[in-house]
């Protein structure tokens, strides 16, 4: 008998400020109801003395031109040019918060949309269309997308299902790119009926090949038209929970790495929970599985399986009843859980290529990884691990980068320095009273310290080796004394300042009944809307030991809430932004923010923000999309020499089911559907673009 998708939801009624408890079902596996995972006795240390910065570039002349690979990476991917900080946010004019820059993509501000709203919503002058949904044919042999006969065979063929991360590489002259996407998790309540449909075994293995990755080639007659997708371009790949990976990097091939199918603890099958990425110099993908332990079902009983979430109940997704590899409670399995959490790197050139998981980088429920070349030629990547009161850590590469040798950039993360990071507040910690109110000197702000995990191919915590460190990083971060965040989420260095972005998403626990309370750093207790942490690396290297730090933003609606903060720009200029997610850059230096969460929090449905961060607009937050009724917004892009934004709509109509959608985006079905009409909501890669 076909087990029933809906099941009772943990977080029906207590999801306080932030989604729809489908989402935690399916997401993370209700993570919010669980025990936090990080109960260690590690707390905030305020005896660092302030580091000095200076304003300098962080990528040089070179970071820029390794960009020219086979095709050239734009947007958040640092390939605008390069310019000296204070040149960013160029064309702004001054304050005002209407109108928005000038520019290519100069737009007004939508007004903030209603969560009720089941409309993909932009501002006057621009339009919008889906360039890829889920289930559309991949490959010239794919199935047609059909809803009542979906199979495994199909959907590995097809789009997968709720699209994250988002990178379009345009070739020189404009007509082609190539599309990457993650496919992070899979709601089957919108998937499948409750009864009748495929069996459970097939809904597992459905399931399993809407995870995962695409890679999909678009064409375009111009540069004035939006993009199409090839159906069978030569590069287009799928990569799911089955596609074989290799492991690389110190932990790889050691015991806690093998498993009854691996003995060599080197080959794992399939990458899941892959949330946010980033882009390599070298034009590879770097992707993040971030909620995978909900998709094991293991003892529970050890301190390394507690501290990443891993508990003896049933799963949402049920995929240990049909894949022994997910019930890691049998013997030759145990260590299953611990070739998940990892960054990918996915070459999208070479289709044939078998992409890796880098123990180097350290395991935790990874939000993604963002790469920047230090002045030196080492690469950095900075990574947040999305979980409340976990941390945020940074790699530099042993080895430097080459440029145009692409085979030797692809081992420049397999070995090197990690680091996890402590903020220290310069304000009287008695004025960080949680309510969000500003110290006297008028900024939360402060100092920082990378503390060592591994340095010089040595665990630098003592009591724990090199794959421990690796493996268990969560647990060394602890020992090391990093500061506990409120779930740092993308974290992604300015491509022309070399500041570094970090969205706290929320952490509605801080300073909760036995919980860390509020640190300058995260100052606000229950913290229902987030913030974003600007740093500025020591002299202006990536690979420096130390940092200064403020919050740009503390979010939240102004008109209802005064415990925001907005670069210092009036608040009552501003649009109202919730719960920062993704992050991205446009070529005149301009942050954009997506977010998930508003609707639980202010109300209104997710959306876009651009951010000036420099001059007199410093602050100024102005919406520029809203996604619809129950869906996040993910993958921002910002091509703005063309005048096209690109995001991903993950999960629209999340709290409906099959019989009863509460989205129909992106195809709006209305009547009876006509034969290739799908009266569902798809996850979809959006372009929208200028017609005026
Ligand atoms: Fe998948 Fe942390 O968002
Ligand atoms: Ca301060
Ligand atoms: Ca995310």
């Amino acid at each position: 008998m076909v087990e029933r998708m809906r099941r009772s939801l943990p977080m029906a009624g207590l999801t306080r400020g932030k989604r729809s408890p489908v989402t935690c079902q399916f997401k993370c596996a209700n993570a919010c109801s669980r025990p936090v995972c990080n109960d260690s006795p590690n707390e905030y240390f305020r005896d660092i003395v302030s580091a000095g910065f200076s304003r300098r570039r962080l990528l040089g002349a070179g970071a820029v031109g390794a960009m020219a690979v086979t095709l050239a990476a734009c947007g958040s991917s640092g390939a605008a040019p390069a310019g000296s900080l204070g040149s960013a946010a160029a064309g702004t004019g001054s304050a005002g918060g209407s109108g928005g820059a000038a520019g290519p993509l100069a737009f007004s501000p939508i007004s903030p949309v209603d969560k009720s709203v089941d409309a993909f919503t932009v501002p006057g002058g621009y339009d919008w269309r889906p360039i890829l949904r889920w289930g559309d044919p991949l490959f010239a042999d794919s199935p047609e997308f059909d809803l009542h006969t979906q199979s495994a065979k199909a959907q590995a063929r097809q789009f997968g299902y709720n699209n994250d991360y988002l990178e379009i590489l345009r070739t020189k002259d404009g007509r082609k790119a190539l599309l990457y996407c993650n496919h992070e998790y899979v709601n089957p309540d919108l998937m499948f009926p409750d009864t009748g449909g495929p069996s459970q075994a097939e809904r597992h293995a459905i399931a399993k090949a809407a995870h995962g990755g695409s890679v999909v080639e678009l064409e375009r007659a111009s540069a004035d038209e939006p993009w199409a997708y090839v159906r069978g371009g030569k590069l287009n790949r799928r990569i799911t929970a089955d596609t074989e990976f290799e492991l690389t990097g110190a932990a790889a091939g050691t015991d806690l790495m093998k498993t009854a199918d691996d003995p060599s603890g080197r080959r794992v099958r399939g990458m899941i929970g892959n949330c946010a990425g980033g882009t390599t110099p070298w034009g590879t993908i770097l992707s993040g599985e971030e909620n995978f332990d909900g998709y094991f079902r293991a003892a529970g009983t050890c301190p390394e399986e507690k501290r990443y979430g891993l508990d003896s109940e049933e799963t949402s997704n049920g995929w240990e009843k049909t894949d022994r590899r997910f019930d890691a409670r049998q013997d030759g399995f145990r260590n299953e859980p611990n070739r998940f959490g990892y960054i990918v790197e996915i070459d999208p050139n070479d289709p044939a290529s078998t992409p890796v998981k880098h123990t180097a980088l350290g395991r935790m429920k990874h939000e993604g990884a963002t790469v920047a070349l230090a002045r030196n030629g080492k690469t950095v990547a900075y990574m947040g691990d999305d979980e409340r009161f976990d941390y945020l850590y940074k790699f530099v590469s042993k080895r430097k980068h080459r440029e145009g040798d692409r085979a030797h950039n692809k081992t420049l993360l397999t070995e090197g320095d990690l680091y996890a990071a402590r903020f220290q507040g310069d304000s009287d910690p008695t004025q960080i009273d949680g309510s969000g109110k500003l110290p006297s000197d008028g900024t939360f702000d402060g100092s920082g310290t990378w503390l060592p995990l591994i340095k010089n191919g040595k665990s630098a915590v003592p009591g724990m080796s090199v794959e421990q460190v690796l493996v268990f990083t969560r647990m060394a971060a602890d020992k090391a004394g990093a500061t506990k965040m409120d779930r740092c989420e993308d974290v992604e260095p300015h491509p022309k300042t070399g500041r570094v972005y970090v969205a706290c998403t929320n952490n509605t626990k801080r300073g909760t009944d036995g919980k860390p309370g509020a640190d300058e750093a995260n100052p606000r207790h229950e913290n229902r809307d987030g913030h974003v942490v600007e740093i500025e690396e020591a002299g202006g290297d990536a690979t420096a030991g130390k940092f200064r730090w403020n919050l740009l933003l503390v979010c939240g609606d102004p008109a209802t809430n005064d415990a925001t903060y907005f670069g210092g720009y009036p608040a009552d200029k501003v649009s109202a932004i919730s719960c920062p997610d993704n992050l991205a850059f446009d070529r005149s230096g301009n942050l954009w923010i997506s977010t998930d969460g508003a609707p639980g929090t202010i109300g209104y449905n997710d959306g876009l923000f651009r951010v000036s961060l420099d001059g007199d607009r410093r602050g100024l937050v102005e919406q520029f999309l809203a996604v619809p009724r129950e869906a996040e917004t993910c993958g921002p892009l910002i091509h703005e020499e063309e005048g096209n934004v690109f995001v991903a709509v993950q999960h629209p109509g999340e709290d409906g089911s099959f019989a009863e959608p509460h989205s129909l985006f992106p195809d709006y079905v209305t009547g009876a559907p006509k034969p290739g009409q799908v009266a569902a909501p798809r996850p979809s890669v959006v372009q929208v673009f200028r017609t005026a």
